[in-house]
């Protein structure tokens, strides 16, 4: 984390949904995403790590503009794209792409390869045919894949050649950040690895900077420069990679590594596991929301919403932080 200004900054990003409940009752409020704050530099990757629910796929949508946040700001090279009006929204967009969990839904089944690699071009530039089939089949060539394969369809191809395939079109319009929400999770663990290692090369290749959404820790250690743990909206740890996974500072990072078999292996911490389900977020625990579950817990943790502030150098939330890192 150094001086240069980040390319992306979320500040107190907040995106609250109104839900029903049901008939006769008042609608209740889902807090997704309640201020979270972090930064991104180019070229770099964020992991974003949280169970299912924690508000993952929410700030996707939000750093994406597919929707708008209800509070905070979020920068894009300095742009608040969280207040800026439609039209800047509008122009800043091509900037962040997205990569999905599922190639096999993200891809329209219907249109070539290289219809799907040129659509971008084609939708937001005013380049000759001939230029975007160049850039099209110049990118094919940069995920690994044959120039043969331009004039097939999407179903011709096995799954880690799909999200391949995804990724090229992501990559079209040459975007700063790509959004990457469990990008590898539906692939086969095989290939999982040749996905990563090809991010990781575009990555230095183009100089893109990552917003990586996983829910598996061993991934996350593969590509990550730093990582975001998430829990009912907010963000309990903010740390470099190497801290999250050496000396996971809030009881609830530790219990998700310790639930990643192979990370908590030969570990002499005390094995926390994950108890009880994730709570409502219609209707979350007072104070710490993780309090419930946290084996450390103290009355204070009940009543007190513990703030995102530094310790040692990382951020963490949790009142008891400094007895429990001695
Ligand atoms: N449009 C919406 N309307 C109401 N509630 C929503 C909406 N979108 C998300 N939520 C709620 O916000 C919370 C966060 O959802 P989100 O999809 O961001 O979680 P996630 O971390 O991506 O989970 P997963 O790992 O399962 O993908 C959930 O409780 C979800 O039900
Ligand atoms: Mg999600």
């Amino acid at each position: 984390m150094n001086e240069s200004a980040p390319l992306l900054e979320a500040r107190d990003l907040a995106r609250h949904y109104a839900v029903s409940r049901g008939f006769f009752k008042h609608k209740g409020l889902v807090r997704a995403l309640d201020g979270v704050s972090f930064s991104l530099r180019e070229g770099k990757t964020l992991a974003v790590v949280g169970e299912s629910g924690c508000g993952k796929s929410t700030l996707a949508r939000q750093v994406t503009m597919i929707e708008r946040p209800t509070s905070g700001s979020l920068l894009l090279d300095g742009n608040d794209v969280a207040h800026a009006d439609v039209a800047a929204r509008k122009k800043l967009r091509p900037r962040v792409q997205m990569v999905f969990q599922n190639p096999y839904a993200s891809l329209n089944p219907r249109k070539t390869v290289g219809t799907l690699l040129e659509e971008p071009l084609a939708i937001n530039g005013t380049q000759p045919r001939r230029a975007r089939r160049d850039a099209g089949l110049a990118m094919l060539a940069k995920v690994g894949l044959r120039p043969e394969h331009y004039r097939r369809y999407p179903h011709m191809f096995s799954g880690g050649q799909r999200q391949r395939i995804a990724v090229a079109r992501a990559l079209m319009l040459d975007p700063r950040l790509v959004v990457a929400d469990e990008p590898v999770s539906a692939l086969d663990v095989s290939i999982q690895a040749q996905v990563l290692n090809l991010l990781m090369d575009l990555q230095q290749e183009m100089g893109i900077a990552y917003l990586f959404i996983s829910h598996n820790l061993q991934v996350v250690r593969h590509i990550a420069n730093d990582v975001l743990v998430m829990y009912l909206g907010r963000a309990v740890e903010y740390a470099p990679k190497d801290d999250v996974f050496a000396r996971p500072a809030h009881p609830y990072t530790r219990a998700l590594l310790a639930s990643t078999p192979s990370l908590a292996a030969g570990r002499r911490r005390t094995r926390i596991t994950l108890t009880g389900d994730l709570p409502s977020p219609l209707d979350p625990p007072s104070g710490c929301a993780f309090h419930k579950r946290c084996p450390h817990a103290v009355a204070r943790c009940a009543i007190e919403v513990p703030l995102l502030s530094t310790f040692r150098g990382i951020r963490v939330a949790c009142h008891r932080v400094a007895e429990l890192n001695p």
